[in-house]
């Protein structure tokens, strides 16, 4: 079985927009990975916020502009990609989809967009990069120093050209809705986990099962230069060491000994964003990690505008929250250089395989190339002369 054969076309019919593969993806998974994927923290007020942040923009469209010729494709670093947006990096995605990795890593080449493999993952990052050459990988830094240059010697020695460092996850948030949902990382066995397993056939034989014969126990395999802990154990705690006394030193460590690109991601206050530029960073993403670390997180599209002026020499990227072709382009609009989305190319990976992400990107890229035309843009480096004005409802902000 490869990684793209869960396909159900029929259940491809039915999805018109990104949104529509998380439904998929609740009636598909068993509750506690569904709460994984889906949640943020506490109240989730952050990852309400996230999606409304987008509606405090409306767009000044333009008539009578010739588009017909447009195009999404976007240079990022040194090369073109097929739209302005890639898939943003995903922990334990092979615990939702089967070799989920590795199914978004297949479709972001086939479409040519760029992928993140998440370091908190379960499949070695060796074969995602080599299935998927230009994927780049995102790091948890260990909390070691020895253990952080060992990591980003094994991303090297992998062939990974660009690094991302996610720097706002510094200790584990407060994931309520994990617990409520039996869910925790390692996986604990239980009767209510079984039961979930069992109401959920398809996953269970065609994810969870599939890959125990097949590849044998997940474990994590990139959080550091050696294999973690197995993803179901009764009494392993996670592989998720505290990194509350990491600082800039460490960023100057990787920056002097990582010869590719590096992404700082989780930047949210300017002033982290000059720090980032003076310690050498090639890019930034602009991040609340998806409203998964601290509820009431400014969104990204508030401070994007803020980072953008201060940092006018590299790529000012972005996620949380975009899930349609008019978010991203009110974030071009605004600077962003590139967009990343994460949940709902997990969902089509679980419901569909590659077949379900490939979608997912074709949907959102068609959504841009229209949204251009009524813009009267036909190139995304032109986006940024798209006229925004504050909605009436958030004016007097
Ligand atoms: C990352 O691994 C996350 O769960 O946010």
């Amino acid at each position: 079985m490869t990684a793209g054969t869960t396909i159900m076309p029929s259940r491809l019919n039915q999805i018109l927009c990104l949104d529509d593969f998380e439904a998929a993806a609740r009636r598909h998974l068993p509750a506690p990975v569904f709460a994984y994927v889906s949640g943020g923290v506490e109240r989730n007020q952050t990852l309400q916020a996230n999606g409304q942040a987008f509606e405090r923009f409306e767009f000044v469209t333009r008539v009578l502009v010739d588009t017909s010729k447009r195009s999404t494709q976007t240079a990022l670093f040194g090369r073109e990609w097929s739209a302005p947006f890639g898939i943003a990096p995903m922990g334990i995605s092979a615990l939702s989809a089967y070799r989920g990795d590795l199914v978004l890593a297949q479709a972001a080449a086939n479409e040519n967009v760029p992928m993140i493999m998440s370091g908190s993952s379960l499949i070695r990052m060796e074969e995602i990069v080599q299935a998927n050459p230009q994927a780049w990988f995102q790091a948890y830094l260990p909390g070691a120093e020895d253990e952080i240059v060992a990591l980003i010697e094994r991303v090297n020695a992998a062939g990974y050209g660009t690094l991302v460092l996610t720097l706002d996850a510094s200790i584990a948030s407060n994931r309520e809705n994990n617990i409520r949902a039996g869910f925790s990382t390692p996986l604990r066995p239980s009767a209510r986990l079984a039961w979930q397993d069992l109401t959920h056939p398809r996953w269970l034989f065609g994810t969870f099962l599939q890959t125990l014969l097949r590849h044998g126990m997940p474990h994590f395999e990139n959080n550091h230069a050696r294999r973690g802990a197995p993803i179901l154990s009764a009494n392993v705690l996670r592989d998720f060491s505290d990194r509350g006394h990491l600082g800039w030193r460490h960023i100057r460590t990787i920056r002097a000994m990582w010869p590719g690109r590096m992404v700082l991601k989780g930047i949210l206050d300017v002033r982290d964003a000059q720090l980032a530029l003076d310690h050498g960073a090639d890019g930034l993403i602009v991040s609340n990690h998806g409203a998964r670390q601290l509820d009431g997180t400014v969104s990204p599209m508030r401070v994007l505008p803020a980072i953008v002026k201060a940092c006018p020499g590299i790529p000012v990227m972005i996620d949380s929250g975009f899930r349609r072709g008019t978010d991203m382009l009110k974030a071009l609009a605004l600077g962003a250089a590139f967009v990343f989305i994460g949940r709902p190319f997990n969902y089509a990976a679980a419901v569909a395989g590659v077949a379900g992400v490939r979608k997912g990107i074709t949907l959102l890229r068609d959504e841009v190339s229209r949204d251009m035309a009524m813009l009267g843009v036909s190139h995304i480096a032109d986006t940024r002369k798209i006229r925004l004005m504050a909605a009436p409802s958030t004016e007097q902000d």
